[in-house]
């Protein structure tokens, strides 16, 4: 039996500086090999990517369970830590005992080889204990922490806002509904469903975006953001959208266009850097095996002037390219994930402000320019993901706004508290939005949205 002593992470004892007469760890079994009297295991506990290897002698008494031990399984080891001659690491334990808390039976899915990201989308609930998701998780963990870390040194409050929502911020049509309503059997008045009756009183959704709600408070508490779930219906199936992801929302108060930019470029430089000092290990996995380039990009990413470029000379620069595009471009056209991607990736090669979108393409709250054609609107591409950034300076004069809000065909009753701000102390602010998977995906190298989320959601999943 193992003795009750305080639990080592593997982390912290491949780290020691000294041997240990004891230590407890306790883990899974990654991989077992029998010598003639030893029976060799990799352990891993999840603290990082790297197994400790526990060598189990045949005289403990129970060897015999030991050398049955499959992958998967779960043991407790009290054991010595010394130097390791041949694991390939400075340290490995010698072990007292071996405690098997659960023997995983052999049709344990993740068996010692390479597994397809589409097969272990499948078991979402196991595949965090690869390297590969374990590393995944470790990062998003690591940059959450980053996130506000890179606030909190600049004086940004923390404002959590709420998931469901009585407005839309971004334009209609692709929100989930919030209702307690039994469906098909929801109280009708002229026909039509009423939500006076509903849980709110009104029609209510899950968020967007916690932009208009985090605007009151950076014009009560002058830098704030909100970091938290967001939710899109819209059903396009691509690698860079789900239904559900996490945004990262800083606003500011006197604020224009350039100095949104700026904090835009700064954090994920930042939030780059963070991630080369502070994930190494796990980041060289990604580097080895998902994206040969990937420590070149992150270095790009990094130390290189962000190259800022109007939206009309983009669609220039796009018209004279030489590369076919499936969609076709005009000034007044959404720029499409292919168009961003030659930006960033060929074109420049390197992160790409663009702004002064025309206002058509845009939602109702950016700031006019005053050739009433565009708006103070910024995207940042960055390589491999295109758009990781979309925000602007917000209107704050409250004619121009409510004008606006006519052409856009918004109700201004139902945002009467959003026009207050515009009444009472208004001032120029921005802001933007960063979509925190694509900055995962960004600094992994991973192509697909669903493999950086625990468990993703997108049109027709939600197993787990
Ligand atoms: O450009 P978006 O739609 O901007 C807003 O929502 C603003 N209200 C933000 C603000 O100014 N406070 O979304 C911002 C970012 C995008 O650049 C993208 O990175 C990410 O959120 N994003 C998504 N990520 C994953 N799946 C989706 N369906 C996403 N939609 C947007
Ligand atoms: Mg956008």
């Amino acid at each position: 039996m193992v003795k009750e002593m305080t639990r080592s992470k593997i982390l912290t004892l491949l780290h020691s500086e000294t041997p240990a007469e004891e230590v407890l760890v306790k883990g899974w079994v990654r991989t077992r090999r029998d010598s003639k009297d030893f029976s060799f295991i990799e352990l891993n506990d999840g603290s990082c990517l790297k197994n400790i290897q526990v060598i189990a002698d045949g005289s403990l008494s129970n060897y015999d369970d030991i050398k049955k031990l499959t992958t998967g399984s779960a043991v407790a080891v009290t054991g010595a830590l010394v130097e390791s001659v041949g694991s390939g690491q400075k340290w490995e334990i010698t072990a007292h005992a071996v405690d098997i808390i659960n023997l995983a039976p052999e049709n344990y899915p993740l068996q010692k080889k390479r597994h397809s990201d589409e097969f272990l989308r499948t078991i979402a609930h196991l595949r965090p204990r690869t390297n590969k998701y374990g590393a995944t998780f470790r990062i998003r963990s690591e940059l959450s922490y980053a996130i506000h870390q890179f606030f909190r040194e600049r004086g940004f409050r923390y404002i959590h806002t709420p998931i469901i929502t009585g407005s839309d911020c971004e334009g209609a049509g692709e929100m989930f509904r919030v209702t307690t309503f039994d469906p098909g059997h929801a109280p009708l008045t002229n026909d039509k469903v009423d939500y006076t009756k509903d849980f709110f009183g009104k029609e209510a959704n899950l968020t967007v975006s916690g932009q208009l709600a985090v605007e009151m408070f950076a014009l009560a508490l002058g830098d704030v953001y909100t970091f938290g779930p967001t939710f899109r219906a819209d059903e396009s199936n691509t690698r860079r959208h789900a239904a559900e992801f996490w945004m990262v929302e800083p606003e500011m108060s006197f604020c224009d266009l350039d100095g949104d930019m700026k904090l835009g470029e700064e954090m994920i430089k930042y939030l780059t850097t963070f991630a080369m000092e502070n994930c190494a290990e796990d980041l060289e996995l990604f580097a080895r095996f998902v994206d040969k380039n990937l420590m070149a990009t992150l270095e790009t990413v990094a130390s290189s002037d962000f190259v800022r470029l109007p939206y009309r000379e983009a669609v220039e620069i796009l018209l004279g390219a030489k590369k076919k595009f499936e969609y076709k471009v005009e000034f007044g056209t959404d720029l499409q994930s292919e168009h961003e991607r030659y930006l960033t990736e060929e074109h420049f090669q390197k992160p790409v402000i663009l702004y002064d979108y025309p206002k058509t393409i845009k939602p109702f709250y950016m700031r006019i320019n005053d050739d009433d054609l565009t708006v103070a609107a910024m995207d940042i591409l960055v390589p491999g993901i295109g758009e990781i950034i979309g925000g602007s300076q917000r209107e704050e004069r409250i004619n121009v706004l409510e004008s606006r809000m006519d052409e856009c065909g918004l109700n201004k009753e139902s945002y009467w508290w959003y026009l207050d701000s515009r009444r009472f102390g208004s001032v120029p602010h921005s802001g933007f939005g960063l979509g925190f998977e694509r900055l995962i995906m960004m600094i992994t190298g991973i192509a697909n949205i669903r493999d950086v989320i625990p468990y993703p959601r997108t049109p027709s999943n939600i197993e787990f």
